[in-house]
């Protein structure tokens, strides 16, 4: 069967390598990819939400099956084009519905799917333009620190940690009144501060029953010790000690199954990968966010851990036979670093030489913002490169990132040196 992998990050570098290894699979094409993924398949130059490109691409490459990284396509309704169109209809989009993924695409509708079903979250408010006095006063009403998130999807930028009423009632007028994060802050969810430790837990579906795939720890902020802005990701650790078996139990069974379970309820039939943010706050896991995809640069340490074939994994979810499958993992510890762009996450320069890659030993380099350029590989993005190893222990699999990340060169090269700190 040929595949049709839409994005062009590590993640999708990271499901290519993988799917690669399947006999299932003839010829993968990833649309637009990057330099990494074309060493795995063929890259098309087309956006992944240009659904009129996608089609004509899953039609002159015969393609069987579309499998979606990013939440944008999702959010727009991917699948649900491709259902209303005789002629892809019979083409599986491995990823949920349009309404499926408002798990991801508004905070507000997750969080009243979760308290509807009992799932264990922060308490929150949703306030819009004409109720902002009322959000103001509802600040007044909560302790230190504020978290404020824009409902719609804004880059990765929407939530707002806020350290005194003061600056909370001034972002909450931003987001409402002068419409900061555009139309993704018409509505804004206020909610308790939760503290704990981070963690993300996934799970695959085929809408009837599901399979819990490798937990991973992900490190979101630019500078050691957790300081500074939020990035997509500076490298991730997968098993996380902390997340034994009676937490994720837990998870499975407050989480997971309650999740599975609302969506049935809901007439929501899901498909395809499912992200759970989750903070541990003393034991027992809150859901932070939903997203409706493998989460980056998680995937680059989950997926090299699943030993079973994610291809046949993929068909069962698209036949709705998954329940007969079985997920096997390696329990080593798989440790991702990320290699960036000085300046990120703000400002930063691409187009910069990268060599070293051949050099690499003992870790898997999968691209993230790469491209070609004649025989050169070039930087195209903040997040660069990154580097999987895998270990005994976590040290070890961290000496061998860290070992191979001083033979990649490029100008402004920047990266965590302290991914793990925390374990
Ligand atoms: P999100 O985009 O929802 O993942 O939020 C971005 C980050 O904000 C999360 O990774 C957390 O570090 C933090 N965050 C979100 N909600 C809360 C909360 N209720 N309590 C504490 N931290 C939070
Ligand atoms: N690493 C977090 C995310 O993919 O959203």
């Amino acid at each position: 069967m040929n595949i049709l992998l839409l994005g062009s990050g590590g993640r999708e570098h990271a499901l290519a390598w993988k799917m690669v290894q399947s006999p299932l699979l003839t010829r993968l094409y990833i649309a637009p990819g990057n330099a990494g993924t074309a060493g795995m398949g063929i890259n098309l130059s087309l956006s992944v939400t240009d659904f009129p490109a996608v089609k004509e691409a899953v039609l002159s490459h015969h393609i069987g099956m579309v499998v979606v990284g990013p939440e944008d396509p999702l959010v727009m309704g991917i699948r649900d084009y491709f259902l209303s169109d005789p002629e892809v209809l019979h083409v599986p989009v491995i990823g949920p519905a349009k309404q499926g993924a408002m798990l991801e695409g508004s905070k507000d509708f997750a969080k009243q799917f979760m308290i509807k079903y009992g799932i264990p979250t922060a308490r929150y408010q949703t306030f819009i333009k004409n109720t902002l006095t009322d959000g103001i006063a509802f600040l007044g009403k909560l302790d230190a620190p504020y978290v404020l998130k824009a409902d719609g999807l804004a880059a990765g930028k929407g939530v707002v940690i806020c350290h005194s009423v003061e600056e909370a009632t001034a972002e909450l007028t931003a987001m409402l009144r002068d419409e900061r994060f555009g139309a993704a802050s018409e509505s804004v969810v206020i909610e308790e501060f939760l503290h704990g430790i981070e963690l993300s837990a996934f799970a695959i579906t085929d809408g009837i029953s599901y399979k819990i795939l490798p937990e991973a720890k992900d490190y979101k902020r630019i500078g050691e010790s957790d300081t500074g802005p939020n990035t997509g990701g500076m490298g991730s650790v997968s098993p996380v000690p902390f997340a034994g078996k009676a937490f994720m139990e837990k998870v499975e069974t407050q989480v997971i199954r309650r999740t599975m379970e609302g969506l049935k309820a809901e007439g929501i039939h899901y498909t395809g990968f499912l992200f759970f943010g989750l903070m541990n706050v003393k034991g027992n896991p809150f859901v932070i966010e939903y997203n409706c995809r493998m989460g980056d640069p998680e995937t680059e340490s989950v997926v090299p851990r699943i030993t079973s074939d994610l291809v046949a994994l993929l068909q069962a979810v698209a036949n709705g036979t998954l329940a007969a499958e079985t997920i096997t993992t390696d329990p080593r510890f798989a440790t991702t670093v990320m290699l960036v762009s000085e300046g990120y996450p703000d400002a930063y320069e691409k187009g910069k030489l990268i060599s070293g890659e051949e050099a690499v030993v003992g870790s898997m380099v999968f691209h993230a913002g790469t491209r070609m350029e004649k025989d050169e590989v070039l930087t195209n993005g903040g997040r660069v490169m990154a580097l999987t190893s895998f270990g005994e222990t976590m040290q070890e699999a961290l000496a061998t990132s860290y070992l191979n990340v001083q033979k990649i060169t490029f100008e402004g090269k920047c990266y965590r040196r302290d991914i793990g700190f925390d374990l």
